[in-house]
């Protein structure tokens, strides 16, 4: 009888150009890639297909709330995948209650809308703004410049950034970007058709700008007097990375007249699944039935499964106090990297932002001489020798780098980052 052998796998395994073959040949391109491929992770470490260690302080972009296969996110994947994945909006299920009663515990009183991902999580914001001011002729949201609201129609409609509209005009109706952080720009910019105003906590890909105190409380007396919903994106900044569950709440500590400042939604999504694909939205009690049976849906949002893990990961931030951590720890990089400012201004010029959420601005890339005669800008060269000295970092705009790194940072790791990042940048001096 013939033996049947299995044919040889197509690709050979580990190594970096057969991975990106792949892609060339079949993933759409949408995506600038680095020239790294990854195979597996642990904690706050990542190997590449060659078996190259990287310490992680992108965090997958803010997602990676627990680091990479944390041994308790893999359980509760086992035991809720063995009883139950999937069942569809149409039925009830104890993971999805529980975990919108533990956001509504974070937050304040109000319900939850459960989705896949940050720009779902926007776009049911954007619906409950137009539902809203349905009935008066009230339709529009104003944004912020330099904001990132995600890659939909209505998210690059609502992004402050010109290069992610561009090509793909018109853009969605409704929309208008305001400077941020100045509250006479929000006011001269209303008009009889807005219904909302929507800002993030902290600019991400805007490159690390919280919003003052001074702004917040002034947009929530504008929404109020102008009878507005006010939304934050807590996207990217949110889940605790500020030391608080959401930044407002950390921005707002400690400041006369915050007691009972509260949005009127939030959007979160990133690490809320700790990587695990899930997005939710918040609205305050008093707008929380807007959005009736039949108004919004989303076949994949809140899933057993993705609620369970979402479950965890809060259950293990509370437990271990990562929220303290990021505090704390991320005060302690900021330090650092001020240091670094100071020690190396030809280089590093500020380091900014709150917890794990911090911001490095980069010199002009004409004062860099390593950096002047390539075309890439300054913060993409600075991540690519990163890279080579095996730290991952995230570029923002032209001239940021941002740290968004697991909560559950050791000291000992974010004194390797600093290190790693004190040796690049000694090197371009
Ligand atoms: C503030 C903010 N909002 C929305 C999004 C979009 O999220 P997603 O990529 O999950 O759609 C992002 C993504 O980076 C973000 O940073």
């Amino acid at each position: 009888m013939k033996e049947i052998v299995p044919p040889p796998p197509p690709i050979v395994r580990n190594q970096f150009e057969s991975v990106r073959e792949l892609f060339t040949r079949y993933v759409v391109p949408s995506y600038g890639r680095f020239e790294l491929a990854f195979a597996r992770g642990a904690g706050c470490h990542v190997w590449d297909v060659n078996g190259r260690r990287y310490l992680d302080l992108g965090g997958g972009i803010a997602v990676c709330a627990l680091g990479h296969a944390h041994p308790e996110i893999t359980q509760a994947l086992i035991e809720q995948s063995k009883q139950l994945v999937h069942v569809s909006n149409l039925y009830y299920h104890e993971p999805q209650g529980r975990l919108a009663e533990r956001i509504v515990k974070h937050l304040a009183p109000g319900k939850v809308f459960f989705c896949n991902s940050g720009a779902e999580a926007n776009e049911g914001l954007f619906k409950l703004a137009r539902k809203f001011g349905h009935d008066e002729g009230r339709f529009e949201i104003l944004t912020a410049a330099n904001s990132f609201h995600g890659r939909t129609l209505a998210g690059i409609a609502a992004t402050g950034q010109e290069k992610v509209k561009k090509g793909f005009e018109p853009m969605v109706a409704g929309f208008r970007q305001v400077p941020f952080n100045d509250l006479a720009a929000m006011r001269d910019a209303l008009s009889p058709a807005t219904a909302a105003i929507l800002i993030e906590g902290i600019q991400g890909e805007g490159g690390i700008t919280p919003a003052s105190p001074e702004y917040l409380l002034g947009l929530r007396a504008l929404c109020d007097e102008k009878k507005l919903l006010l939304f934050i994106d807590g996207v990217q900044c949110g889940h605790f990375r500020t030391g608080r569950f959401q930044s407002f709440q950390r921005i707002l500590e400690g400041v006369t007249g915050a007691e009972k400042f509260v949005p009127d939604g939030m959007s979160m999504a990133k690490s809320l699944g700790g990587g695990f694909p899930i997005g939710a939205f918040w609205v305050r009690d008093r707008h929380a039935d807007l959005l009736g049976p039949g108004t919004h849906a989303s076949t994949f949002g809140g899933t057993p499964l993705g609620c369970a893990v979402a479950l965890k990961v809060i259950e293990v931030i509370e437990r271990d106090g990562l929220a303290e951590n990021a505090r704390n720890l991320g005060e302690w990089l900021k330090g650092e990297l001020q240091r670094l400012v100071n020690r190396y201004p030809s280089v590093l010029r500020s380091a900014r932002g709150l917890g794990f959420m911090i911001g490095v601005e980069i010199a002009e890339k004409a004062a860099i001489p390593a950096f002047a005669t390539s075309d890439k800008v300054a913060a993409m060269q600075l991540v690519n020798r990163l890279h080579e000295a095996g730290l991952l970092t995230i570029p923002s705009g032209s001239q940021v780098l941002r740290l968004l790194p697991p909560l559950n940072l050791t000291r000992a790791q974010a004194e390797e980052g600093i290190a790693i990042l004190e040796r690049v940048v000694r090197g371009l001096v």
